[in-house]
């Protein structure tokens, strides 16, 4: 009896103290760059000092807000070195590894409860795996194969063939349609991507012949959507607690570095300001552009439809922006800015109007930071395609990339409009 006590007591000690996670104790601090000067001591900061910065959020879009995931070991001397140099900065994040394993403790116990209720459905208010979002892609075009075909344009490193669903009726003439291509998680940390995408899927499937929107957006342009673009990262992100936080691909790279940022990879102004030379870098563009076989892939299929797809929407998270291009250039693009503006300004009104959630509509570059070799910018510079865009989602910086699963659904219930409306202007322009 008293041993099962003593047990028991000892059980309930190692419950309470939880594994220690790498990330313990470190913070993520939001940084005010005043300047770019300011902004480029801060990226530079990581090759000149020795640090290995993690970038969240860097100063891209309508603000100048810089996030950075700062190990415990450098935490006081990039303190140190912010108050000397005079940059503003707060604590976002106190403990990175508390707030982690919260956010993967909540998930699952969401899937447990979602698993004991044995739902027939897909339950999109979790977190899945990228079995179970290829499964239900696969799922939907068997479900409603008149409008619905699974596609594989482009493999990973790995060997995974990145999964892409195709949605539209086909005209009975057999001409081919105009089309959008959206596509998410290029960077494998940002959960909410997937969930939302895989959610507008569904969703537009379920909803064509019923809502006369979706079936007329459906009749009359092809829906090419790809909701983990980084599978390799993104399966890699579900390997332990550690690994949570990847964004790169998994390609080796020279020394004992690992991946490419693939946002940096495409062949628009590579390896310029934004994005980084270091092979252990999250910003590292990769030996050459379109180096890595995802990017590769795909830009060969836009490459090849280029006359045919009208929109871009690379899918992001977070910091809940509507971004137009250019990512490389202060420069508003003469003659289709205003066309794009009023297309983002139109898109964040109806996110408004769902959940009251406010998006703000910008261009890539609007302030200090350039970024470089972008899917956006080679879109719309190489393939032409007037409507390109970086949309980030939820939320912006409270949870950042460990967005509780309870705001999965709001988020995918505001996006899924906003494609209807990408949708309708395409048509009507
Ligand atoms: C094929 O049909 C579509 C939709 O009805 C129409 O818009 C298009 O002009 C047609 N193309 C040809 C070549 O007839
Ligand atoms: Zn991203």
């Amino acid at each position: 009896m008293m041993d099962m006590k003593l047990s028991f007591i000892f059980m309930s000690i190692l419950i309470v103290a939880a594994p220690s996670s790498v990330y313990e104790r470190d913070e993520v601090l939001r940084i005010f760059p005043r300047n770019a000067e300011d902004v480029r001591f801060l990226t530079t900061m990581e090759e000149e000092q020795g640090l290995s910065l993690d970038f969240w959020k860097l100063p891209s879009g309508p603000d100048n807000i810089l996030d950075v995931h700062i190990k415990k070991a450098s935490l006081s001397l990039v303190k140190d070195e912010l108050k000397r140099q005079g940059i503003p900065f707060t604590v976002l994040v106190h403990d990175v590894g508390q707030a982690l394993q919260l956010h993967m403790r909540t998930n699952r116990m969401s899937r447990a409860r979602s698993r004991m209720r044995r739902d027939e459905v897909f339950d999109f208010s979790v977190y899945h795996t990228y079995d179970e979002i290829t499964d239900h892609m696969r799922h939907i075009a068997t479900s409603y194969p008149d409008i619905a075909s699974i596609m594989s344009v482009a493999s990973t490193y790995e060997g995974r063939s990145i999964m892409t669903i195709k949605l539209g009726k086909p005209f009975s003439n057999g001409t081919v349609k105009p089309a959008i291509w959206m596509d998410g998680a290029i960077h494998s940390r940002e959960w909410v991507v997937p969930a939302t995408i895989i959610y507008a899927v569904d969703k537009l499937a379920r909803q064509y012949g019923s809502d006369p929107t979706v079936t007329r957006i459906l009749d009359e342009l092809d829906l090419y959507l790809t909701p983990v673009f980084n599978a390799d990262g993104y399966v890699y992100t579900w390997q332990s607690d550690d690994t949570r936080l990847w964004r790169k691909n998994r390609a080796p790279q020279a020394g004992p570095c690992v991946g490419v940022d693939m946002n940096r990879n495409w062949d628009s102004h590579w390896a310029e300001d934004g994005s980084s030379h270091d092979p252990c870098s999250l910003l590292y563009h990769g030996t050459a552009p379109f180096s890595e076989q995802e990017t590769r892939g795909i830009s060969s299929f836009i490459w090849d439809n280029r006359r045919d797809i009208r929109a871009y929407v690379a899918f992001h998270s977070y910091s809940q922006v509507w971004m137009a291009p250019w990512g490389h250039s202060y420069n508003r693009p003469p003659g289709d800015a205003g066309a794009q503006d009023a297309l983002g300004q139109l898109a964040v009104e109806t996110i408004k109007s769902v959940h009251g959630a406010d998006y703000v509509a910008g261009r890539a570059m609007e302030t200090l930071y350039q970024v470089s070799g972008d899917s956006q910018d080679w879109t719309y510079d190489k393939a032409g395609i007037k409507y390109s865009y970086i949309v980030e989602l939820r939320d912006t910086g409270r949870h950042g990339f460990l967005l509780p699963p309870d705001q999965i659904l709001p988020t995918a219930e505001e996006i899924f409009p906003s494609i209807l409306t990408v949708g309708e202007w395409i048509l009507e322009h």
